[in-house]
Formats: C-alpha cells, sequence, structure tokens
C-alpha cells in the first residue's frame, strides 16, 4: 500500500500595513537603529492599527490570499487550526471564528498555543491527522497580534515583536513528499524566563496587575538566547543524523524569526550555506506563530519539489523542536 505522507500545497500571507520602523522607535524609548540591527537584524516590522481588529483580522485576511491564490473552496476545508499566543480572547476559539469568516462551513477548528512554537507543533498535529486517513484538507494559520501584549516604554522587548500571519493547505501527498520526521520538546522550567504573568487563569486580571504593567510580555534576553541557540540546532542536528542527512542534502532552514544572530548561529552549527538559511527578520521582526509561514510564504517561489527542508523553532515554555519536511511543488 502506498505510504501518505502530509505536504504544504498551498500558502498565504498577510501583514498589516503599518509600518512601525526603528527611526520610530528611537523616538519612543532609549535607543538606536544601529543596536536594533546589530544585536538582533530587524530594521522594522508591521502593527496592526485600529479599533476591534484582533489576531482572528489578520488570520482571516492570510487564509483568504491562499484561497484566493490556490481557486481552494472552503467548503472542501475539513480542519482550521489557528496557532497562536494572541487569541482574540479567552474561552472563545478564535479559530471557530475564523473558520466561519472564510466560509469553511464543513470544517471543526480548534486553537493551539505554545508560544513561538505553536506553528511547528500545528504541522505535527495536522500532518498526523492525514496520515491517519482521518482528515484530507487541513488549514493551518499562524498569526499573532504581539502588539497587543508589547509595552512600548521597555526597549528590551518592543524593538523585537512585531503582528502578521500565514497560513498552510495540507493535504495527503502519495509520491513521498512532504513530513517525513519530527524531533519536538519542551522544559517548564523555563517558563519564568519568558512570559505574561497575568490575564491567565493563573494572576487574573486586577487593578493591581494592571498597576504592575504584568499583561505585557517579559523576557530575560540572555537566557531565552542561549537557551535558543543550544536547543535549535541541537533537534536539528537529532533530526538530520536519524534521517540521515549531511549539510549538503538540505536545501533550506526555515527558523523562527526571533533574532538574527541565533538563526545564524544555528546554521552555522549545522555547517549550512547563508544562501539555505530563509530570513525576513529584517521585514517583520518577530511574529512568534506567524514567522515560519510567513517564510514559507516569502520563498515559496525559490522552494522546489523535492527539496529538503528543516523548520525549527524556540519559545516560550520553554518550546522547541524541529520537523523535516519535503517541498511538494513548483510555483
Ligand atoms: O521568540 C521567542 C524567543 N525570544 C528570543 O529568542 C529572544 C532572545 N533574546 C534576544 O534576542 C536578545 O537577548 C535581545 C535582543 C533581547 C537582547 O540582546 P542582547 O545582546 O542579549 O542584549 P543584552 O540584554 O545583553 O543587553 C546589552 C546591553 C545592556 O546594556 P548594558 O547593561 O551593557 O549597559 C542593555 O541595557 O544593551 C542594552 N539594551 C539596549 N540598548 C539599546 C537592551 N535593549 C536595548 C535597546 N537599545 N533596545
Amino acid at each position: 500500500m502506498t505510504k501518505i505522507t502530509a505536504a504544504i500545497t498551498a500558502v498565504g500571507k498577510y501583514v498589516p500595513d503599518y509600518i512601525l520602523t526603528n527611526k520610530e522607535l528611537e523616538s519612543m524609548v532609549e535607543t538606536n537603529d544601529e543596536w536594533i540591527v546589530s544585536r538582533t537584524g530587524i530594521k522594522e516590522r508591521r502593527i496592526l492599527k485600529g479599533e476591534n481588529k484582533g489576531t482572528s483580522f489578520m488570520a482571516i485576511k492570510s487564509a483568504e490570499d491562499l484561497i484566493n491564490k490556490n481557486s481552494v473552496d472552503p467548503k472542501e476545508i475539513d480542519l482550521v487550526i489557528v496557532a497562536t499566543a494572541t487569541p482574540d480572547m479567552q474561552a472563545a476559539s478564535t479559530a471557530a471564528f475564523v473558520a466561519t469568516s472564510i466560509g469553511a462551513v464543513n470544517a471543526f477548528s480548534f486553537d493551539l498555543e505554545s508560544a513561538c512554537s505553536s506553528f511547528l507543533y500545528g504541522i505535527s498535529v495536522a500532518s498526523s491527522y492525514i496520515e491517519l486517513g482521518r482528515y484530507k484538507n487541513i488549514l493551518l494559520i499562524g498569526a499573532d497580534k504581539n502588539s497587543s501584549m508589547i509595552d512600548y516604554t521597555d526597549r528590551t522587548t518592543c524593538i523585537i515583536f512585531g503582528d502578521g500571519a500565514g497560513a498552510v493547505l495540507l493535504k495527503p501527498n502519495s509520491e513521498g513528499n512532504g513530513f517525513q520526521d519530527e524531533y519536538l520538546k519542551t522544559d517548564g522550567s523555563g517558563r519564568e524566563f519568558l512570559q505574561v504573568p497575568a490575564g491567565g487563569s493563573l494572576k487574573p486580571a486586577t487593578e493591581e496587575t494592571v498597576k504592575n504593567k504584568l499583561h505585557y510580555a517579559r523576557q530575560d534576553g540572555q537566557t531565552v538566547f542561549k537557551n535558543a541557540v543550544f536547543n535549535m540546532a541541537d533537534v536539528c542536528e537529532k533530526v538530520m543524523h536519524r534521517n540521515n542527512l549531511e549539510n549538503n542534502d538540505i536545501v533550506w532552514l526555515a527558523a523562527h524569526q526571533a533574532n538574527k544572530r541565533i538563526i545564524e548561529a544555528t546554521a552555522r552549527r549545522l555547517k549550512l550555506e547563508p544562501s539555505k538559511v530563509m530570513l525576513n527578520i529584517e521585514k517583520y521582526g518577530n511574529t512568534t506563530s506567524a514567522t515560519i509561514p510567513l517564510l514559507l510564504a516569502d520563498y515559496e517561489k525559490n522552494l522546489k519539489k523535492g527539496d529538503n527542508v528543516i523548520i525549527a523553532a524556540f519559545g516560550g515554555g520553554f518550546s522547541w523542536g524541529a520537523i523535516y519536511f519535503k517541498w511538494c511543488y513548483n510555483s
């Protein structure tokens, strides 16, 4: 019997129009363009402006981009997963709203949250469903409105994060392309180093939490940095080794865009030439769940059928992992 794998067959993206440049940040906090570019590689990021626009707004736009470019019939979608760390609201599923808004009337849907690894884990979940034969058309969206949890007086976080969304469609593949293998990890002892302390069940909103700015993202940048560099390269190496892949066999590294130095250090450890490393951090900053689908959308024209791609992420939790994927189409 032919083995069925899950392959990405279409991609879409959306980034808000408003561009927050390093120059503008210089007028908001004590920082400068040279520091931001040399320490992070980021030149600008997008911010979603306007009342009543949450993560779902961007998720819907990215899904519509995919649907329109590829003439997808939303009625044929079986499942919509919204990978996000910034859902529209607590309790009500963002994915349910997105699925209904795009006309995926025959789909069920759910949100998947694991900080910056949300989209990576989403690929794992969607691929498993498809390999099991349970669903055939899964729309996986990575979307985050990070500006909703950023303190724009805190220079250690506000220079990094941006808003955006990307979408991919996963379908069964019988040619051997698509999902090949994964190595996923978590370590809850990392929770203290990257978090939004209040607003969840542990510390619900009070006057005090608002006054103490506990609804904003905080991180111990250096600790997160060190863990990201070591762990992301480690899981990539493990997945490559397990699949007998040498550096020359890898065509692309699609790594979470948190800091250009983290991505470059990972590539160096894997002995990958810089030309194999997807990068768009300079334009969008860290968009959490959206970085990987935004990369796939920006590099879609460069990706060729059969290309070996390593997709990797590291984020809050800590949560991290690597997935080995074979691209399945030429665009
Ligand atoms: O996506 C989820 C995972 N997140 C990450 O992966 C983020 C990982 N961490 C990082 O990317 C980096 O740690 C940062 C970009 C957050 C910070 O870069 P760094 O090279 O680790 O800087 P640092 O925290 O060691 O700070 C160096 C200096 C400090 O000044 P002193 O103590 O040396 O005088 C900071 O106060 O830079 C100062 N600094 C800044 N200066 C100008 C910190 N932020 C800024 C700023 N502009 N925005």
